[in-house]
C-alpha cells in the first residue's frame, strides 16, 4: 500500500484508507472483519463520525481497532451544530470514548454550521495541546471557508480538507483542490464510489474502466480508485462491509496507471463546467 505525507502533519498515510458511514448496518461482526482485513492489508487510514449511526460506527472501529491502534490514523468528525468552544471538547471526549482511544490522529469539523469557526479552531487548538488529536481539519469546505480557516488559524494548521470526489463528481478539481495543494493540504477523496452510484459495465464511461482495469489484472473499482490518487495530495476513503470489499479497494493501493490511461479515464468522465460562484484562481 502506498502512503503519502498528510498535508503539514508529518505523518505518512495510506493512499487508500477506510470509511465507515452505514457500516453499522453490515451487523457488527461483518463490519469489524473488513475493518481488521482492510488493515492487515494496509488500509490504516479509518475514517469515522459521531454522526455516523448516531455513534454506532465509531464503537465499531473502536471494536475493530482492539489491540491495534498504533497501526491506524485514526479520524473522526465533529457535527456543525456540536462544534462550539466547549461542545467541540466534548465531542472529541464522546468519540474517544466510543473508539476506545485516547487520541484521534485527526479531527475534522464535519461541515460549516452556525457556530463561530474561531471557536472550533480554538477548541481544535486545546485539544491538541493536551494531546487529545494530533492534527485537526474541516470536510466539505469551500474556497472561501478554507480562505477563512487560514486566516484565523495560519498556514501550516489545516491538515485536510475532506471532499465529495468521484468519476461523476470533479467539481473540486477547478478551485478546492488547486487551493489545498497551495496551501499543503491533504485532499481526502469522500464517496469515491459515488455512494453505490459506480459507473455500470454497459456504461461508455464503464467499458472504459473495465478495459483499463483488464489491461492490469484489475478491476474497474481498483482503476478508478487509483484515478482519484493520480495527484499527490489526494487519498480515498472508500467504505466497505465486507472483507471481500476491502481486499478489492486495497489492491488500488499497488496500482500504477500510464499517462494515456489517465488521459481516457479524464474523456470518459469529463470534470464539468466550472461552477459560476466560485471565485477564478
Ligand atoms: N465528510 C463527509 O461529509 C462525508 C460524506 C460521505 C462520506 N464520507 C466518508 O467517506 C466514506 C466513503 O463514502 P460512502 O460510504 O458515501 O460511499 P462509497 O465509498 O463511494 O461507496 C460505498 C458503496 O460501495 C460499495 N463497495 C465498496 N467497495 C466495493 C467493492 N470492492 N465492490 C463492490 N461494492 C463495493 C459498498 O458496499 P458494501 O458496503 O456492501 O461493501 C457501498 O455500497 C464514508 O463511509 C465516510 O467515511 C464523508
Amino acid at each position: 500500500m502506498e502512503r503519502r505525507r498528510f498535508g503539514p502533519t508529518r505523518r505518512e498515510v495510506s493512499v487508500v484508507g477506510q470509511g465507515t458511514w452505514f457500516i453499522e448496518r453490515a451487523g457488527r461482526a461483518a463490519a469489524v472483519a473488513a475493518l481488521r482485513r482492510g488493515i492487515d492489508l494496509g488500509m490504516t487510514h479509518i475514517d469515522t463520525a459521531e454522526m455516523y449511526g448516531d455513534g454506532a460506527a465509531e464503537e465499531v472501529v473502536g471494536e475493530a481497532l482492539a489491540g491495534r491502534r498504533g497501526e491506524v490514523f485514526l479520524v473522526s468528525k465533529v457535527l456543525p451544530q456540536n462544534a462550539s468552544g466547549s461542545g467541540t471538547v466534548l465531542a472529541c471526549e464522546r468519540s474517544l470514548a466510543r473508539l476506545q482511544t485516547d487520541r484521534l490522529d485527526c479531527y475534522l469539523l464535519h461541515w460549516r454550521g452556525e457556530n463561530p469557526l474561531e471557536d472550533t479552531i480554538a477548541a481544535f487548538e486545546r485539544l491538541r495541546a493536551a494531546g487529545k488529536i494530533l492534527s485537526w481539519g474541516v470536510s466539505n469546505f469551500d474556497v472561501p471557508d478554507l480562505e477563512e480557516a487560514r486566516r484565523i488559524a495560519g498556514e501550516g494548521r489545516l491538515a485536510c480538507n475532506q471532499v465529495l470526489y468521484h468519476l461523476k463528481e470533479r467539481a473540486i478539481e477547478h478551485a478546492v483542490l488547486p487551493w489545498c495543494e497551495r496551501h499543503s493540504v491533504a485532499v481526502v477523496a469522500y464517496s469515491p464510489f459515488g455512494h453505490g452510484e459506480f459507473p455500470g459495465p454497459r456504461t461508455r464511461g464503464g467499458q472504459v474502466l473495465r478495459e483499463i482495469a483488464t489491461a492490469h489484472h484489475a478491476t474497474p473499482r481498483q482503476v478508478a480508485l487509483r484515478f482519484l490518487l493520480r495527484r499527490p495530495s489526494l487519498f480515498a476513503i472508500p467504505k466497505a462491509s465486507s472483507p471481500e470489499h476491502a481486499e478489492e479497494n486495497a489492491g488500488a493501493g499497488a496500482l500504477r496507471l500510464t499517462a494515456e490511461e489517465l488521459a481516457l479515464i479524464d474523456a470518459a468522465f469529463p470534470p464539468g463546467p466550472r461552477p459560476r460562484e466560485l471565485p477564478t484562481l
